[in-house]
Order: structure tokens, then C-alpha cells, then sequence
């Protein structure tokens, strides 16, 4: 039986995905700051070395998968976004790559999403900082902005984490690859329609194929990347959004 990890675990895709992986008899470790196997708080370096130690007291040092989907929404404040979105995404990759070094097939996918294409807004240094791993002149930078730079600025740090890795971890025989999800059907995203600064922007996104997706609906690409179908995918950043990242910038491959 496979062991993945799933952060994020309680709600919205988290949830999702961690049900479709239970579906196919795999075993998940969910963490969360509530209702979750693990309850850690990712936004702190407390909270992400009481997460390492819960789940490697629960995997016995093993994974096959890990999911780093944990996220707060563009209506936080700056600072705790780029502390759970990247820093603590980021923490729950490296910090588990030996444990998926021992596992079966092993797979990581991050998170990311369709608002990382967009880094015109970004701040000179932030992007810098993160791959730095230097949280507190991240938190400096982003501190004057608003929760929207602070997403964007974390979820494509984050997809480009995950590509620096490619290298290192194929070395490993470890997959990572990421999802960007567009319009998600979430509490996340019902957050952001309720929210008047937000809700025209993502009325406005275009969406060729016409419509918002379940969370079930993006899981399977998640579930996809993690196993054994995409067993030659590898560095990837995989727009699941209903055409919307192609259609604001298609000539960017
Ligand atoms: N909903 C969308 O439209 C959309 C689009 C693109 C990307 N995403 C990303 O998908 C992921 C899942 O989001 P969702 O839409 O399911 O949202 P959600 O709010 O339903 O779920 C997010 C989960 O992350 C957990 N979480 C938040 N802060 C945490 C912390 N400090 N430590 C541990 N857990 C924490 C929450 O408790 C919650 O269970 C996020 O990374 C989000 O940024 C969502």
C-alpha cells in the first residue's frame, strides 16, 4: 500500500485528493491545522518541525508521495501568505525528499497556481529571497503590499522551486512536479467571489472552456502526476484551469 502525504488535507483539493487516493487503497497522512492525521501550523518554523515530526513518526521514515497543497487565499495578509504558501510548501518537499527517497516510485507535486503566471506584479528581490530561503527579508519586501502580491509572488516561487529541483531529485529517482489549478470550486474560492476587491478580477479571467472546476476534477491531475501514468514527467508545471494560463500568454512554452 502507497503512504502520501497530503497537506492541506481538510478542506478543498486537499480534501479531494486525499478521498480519490483512499479510493485506490492508498494510505494518507493528512495534515492540517485542523481535522487532519498531523496538525501543524506550516505558517511557522515551530509549526513545520512539529509537522516533520508528526508524519515521520507516522510513516516510519517512508513515503511514497507527497501532496504540498496547503494554502491561505489572496485576502490574508501579505506576510503569513508567503510563510504557509512558499516557505511552508517548500518545507514540506525538502523536508520529506529523504523519506521519498526510500519509497516506491516516489512522487511529490506542489501546488501552485493560474496567479503565478502573472509576476509583472512581483516586487525586485522577492522571488530572490525565496530561493534564498530567506523568510524574513521575503515577509520585509512583501510587507508593504497586499495578499494578492504576496499569492502570486508565492505560488510562482513555488512552481519555479520545484523545477530547480528537477536535477537533484531525479538523481534521487524522486518525481516533483507542479499543479497550477485556475478556478477551483473551494471555500477558497468562494472566499475570493464574496470579496469585493477580488470577485471582478476573477469574473474577468478568461476560461475557454466556460465553467469553474470541483476539486474532485483537479485532484485527478494531481493523482495523475503521482503515479505511475506519468511515470517519465518530471520538472513539470501542469496548468489545469480550463485554458485560461494559455489564452493570457500562449506563446510562453
Ligand atoms: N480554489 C482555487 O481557485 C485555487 C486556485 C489555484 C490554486 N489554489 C491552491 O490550491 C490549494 C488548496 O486550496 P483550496 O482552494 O482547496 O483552499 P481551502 O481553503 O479549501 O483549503 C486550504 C487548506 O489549507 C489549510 N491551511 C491553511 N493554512 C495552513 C497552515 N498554516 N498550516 C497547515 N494548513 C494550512 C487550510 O486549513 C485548508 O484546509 C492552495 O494552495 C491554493 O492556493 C486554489
Amino acid at each position: 500500500m502507497r503512504t502520501i502525504l497530503v497537506t492541506g488535507s481538510a478542506s478543498g483539493l486537499g480534501a479531494a485528493v486525499s478521498a480519490a487516493l483512499r479510493d485506490l487503497g492508498q494510505r494518507v497522512i493528512g495534515l492540517d491545522v485542523h481535522d487532519a492525521e498531523v496538525i501543524a501550523d506550516l505558517g511557522n518554523v515551530d509549526g513545520r518541525e512539529l509537522a516533520v515530526a508528526g508524519v515521520l513518526d507516522q510513516c516510519g521514515g517512508t513515503l511514497d508521495g507527497v501532496v504540498s497543497c496547503a494554502g491561505l487565499g489572496p485576502y490574508e495578509r501579505p506576510e503569513p501568505i508567503i510563510s504557509v504558501n512558499y516557505f511552508g510548501a517548500v518545507a514540506m518537499l525538502d523536508r520529506f525528499r529523504a523519506a521519498l527517497a526510500k519509497g516506491d516510485a516516489p512522487s511529490a507535486v506542489a501546488i501552485s497556481s493560474l496567479g503565478g503566471a502573472f509576476h509583472q506584479i512581483i516586487p525586485e528581490g522577492v522571488l530572490e529571497a525565496c530561493h534564498a530561503g530567506d523568510e524574513e527579508r521575503a515577509r520585509e519586501l512583501l510587507a508593504p503590499t497586499d495578499g494578492n502580491t504576496a499569492y502570486v509572488s508565492a505560488k510562482r516561487a513555488l512552481a519555479q522551486a520545484t523545477r530547480r529541483r528537477t536535477a537533484e531529485w531525479g538523481e534521487l529517482g524522486v518525481r516533483i512536479n507542479a499543479v497550477a489549478p485556475g478556478k477551483m470550486e473551494t471555500p477558497m474560492l468562494d472566499a475570493l467571489l464574496a470579496d469585493e476587491a477580488s470577485a471582478p478580477a476573477i469574473h474577468a479571467m478568461p476560461v475557454p472552456l466556460g465553467r469553474s472546476a470541483p476539486a474532485s476534477e483537479i485532484a485527478k491531475a494531481v493523482l495523475y502526476l503521482l503515479g505511475p501514468d506519468a511515470s517519465y514527467v518530471h520538472g513539470q508545471v501542469l496548468y489545469v484551469d480550463g485554458g485560461s494560463e494559455a489564452t493570457v500568454r500562449p506563446d510562453e512554452v
